[in-house]
């Protein structure tokens, strides 16, 4: 594992931890975008690549998938065996294959916000390719291109590493435009079924009426649903 991504080790995967918990930006705007992108995955075999303090692995777990989960923070990796104890949570860094996951072994692969953190996204996706049965669905989502232009400036094409602080931490992920990720994941072996650029919810705007008006005006965050193909 790098330093690039060891953002989420120690208090600040408690931090994440704790927002990700806590009504707003996670658990309000871009966990359902992607919950309503999976369906239902009841008596699927799931794996939640990335799966943080596992809020989506409980939430697979109890609509009554067989997932697992992997994680390369061990803080991160020990909260989601508390969240979703029914899941396989597997500590591991996904910047190296799978191995412990056979050749078509899921009918789903959930990736969410950890995409951008990765260094070789394209033998990432060749390795969530591998590990899908045909037919089998992918929902990804990310950081939206435009939020991260209108944030960092420059050229939109600079696929550049940048670096955001995060509560005491910093974490730092690769910009990437929308050609870009809609290419890799065709590139893998992909047929793209949906793609969605989440607006509020209401129950946002409780929580935090000046984000849901930024919110209803340009998304942040980007979410699709592909299919494997070949
Ligand atoms: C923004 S969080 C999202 C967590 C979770 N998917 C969710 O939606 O709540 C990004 C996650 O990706 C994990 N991550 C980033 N790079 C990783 C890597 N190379 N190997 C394993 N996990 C990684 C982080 O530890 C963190 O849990």
């Amino acid at each position: 594992m790098t330093d690039r991504n060891r953002a989420y080790h120690g208090l600040a995967g408690e931090t994440f931890a704790a927002r990700a918990e806590a009504p707003g930006l996670n658990s309000l705007h871009e966990r359902p975008a992607v919950v309503a992108l999976i369906g239902d995955a009841a008596g699927q075999d799931v794996a939640d690549l990335g799966c943080g303090a596992g809020h989506l692995a409980a939430i697979l777990s109890s609509a009554g998938a067989s997932v697992t989960g992997v994680e390369g923070s061990e803080v991160l990796a020990g909260i989601a065996r508390e969240a979703a104890p029914a899941a396989t949570i597997v500590r591991h860094d996904l910047d190296t294959p799978l191995d412990f996951l056979a050749d078509e072994s899921q009918d789903g692969v959930v990736c969410a916000l950890v995409i951008h953190h990765l260094s070789d996204r394209p033998r990432f996706l060749s390795e969530v390719r591998r590990i899908l049965r045909p037919g089998g669905w992918l929902v990804l989502s990310s950081t939206h291109p435009t939020a991260d232009w209108r944030y960092f400036g420059g050229s939109y094409y600079d696929e550049r590493w940048v670096t955001r602080s995060f509560g005491e931490a910093t974490m730092e992920y690769q910009l990437m435009t929308m050609g870009t990720l809609l290419n890799e994941v065709a590139d893998a072996g992909f047929v793209l079924e949906r793609l969605v650029e989440p607006q509020p919810a209401e129950a946002l705007r409780a929580v935090d009426a000046e984000k849901y008006e930024r919110l209803n005006s340009a998304p942040i965050f980007v979410a699709l649903r592909a299919r494997a193909v070949g």
